[in-house]
């Protein structure tokens, strides 16, 4: 079959030959870039809004879990470097709260996205609940230990919200809470105890109307 069609195409004159190459040429280079087009069409495909904040709420869990395990706690073992609070004084390093809190605001540098830790007993004022949906979605994970997730208006822009539970996985979350002159000084009431919801981590994903 092939044999035959080259047979078939050594009969045509050159130029005929030439010019059915060309057209051949020109057929399958917009048949590539029309592919191309439809692919760039899918990859406008949606993701739900409600699954980009799981996935960078993993993104987050993630590194914050390595950076206090495989760098905090390991060089504290090791006697290196300790990790405190005043890490910049005190040439420590900073603690996994304030690593976390730092690259929330470099990553929302410039931009209504924005994630961080709030919690209604909160050692940084900054970090308190203090929109309608904030309040309402801690109020909702305190109870239910479930993450809470829904729109809200916030200065006039539309975003799809989520808080997670940040639950007390370790000793290490209730004594450094507990025991900070802050905590004791602005809640006296309040004792955290292991497994206990201290707080969430909120993600604001700006949304188009
Ligand atoms: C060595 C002390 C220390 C340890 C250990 C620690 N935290 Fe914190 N945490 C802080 C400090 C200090 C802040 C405030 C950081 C800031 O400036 O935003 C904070 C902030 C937070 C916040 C935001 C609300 C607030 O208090 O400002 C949450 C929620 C939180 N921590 C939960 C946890 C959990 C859960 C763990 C354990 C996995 C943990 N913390 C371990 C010191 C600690």
């Amino acid at each position: 079959m092939i044999h035959r069609l080259i047979r078939y195409f050594r009969r045509i004159k050159l130029p005929v030959r030439l010019i059915t190459l060309m057209i051949i040429g020109v057929a399958s280079w917009f048949v590539v870039v029309s592919c191309g087009t439809l692919d760039g069409k899918q990859l406008g495909a949606k993701v739900p809004a409600d699954l980009v904040a799981d996935y960078i709420y993993r993104i987050i869990w993630s590194e914050r879990t390595i950076y206090g395990k495989h760098v905090v706690q390991r060089l504290k073992d090791e006697n290196v470097v300790m990790a405190s609070e005043h890490w910049q004084q005190e040439k420590s390093l900073p603690l996994p709260a304030q690593m976390f809190r730092m690259s929330s605001e470099l990553a929302s540098e410039n931009s209504a996205f924005s994630y961080g830790a709030i919690s209604p007993w909160s050692l940084n004022q900054n970090n308190s609940p203090n929109t309608e949906f904030e309040e309402r979605a801690m109020q909702n994970i305190l109870e239910t230990g479930l993450p809470y997730k829904d729109y809200q208006v916030k200065d006039g822009k539309k975003y799809f919200s989520a808080l997670y539970p940040d639950k007390a996985v370790s000793a290490a979350c209730i004594d450094c809470h507990n025991q900070h002159p802050v905590h004791k000084q602005r809640y006296p009431q309040k004792v955290f105890k292991v497994g206990d919801v201290m707080g969430g981590i909120l993600v604001n994903l700006p949304i188009e109307n």
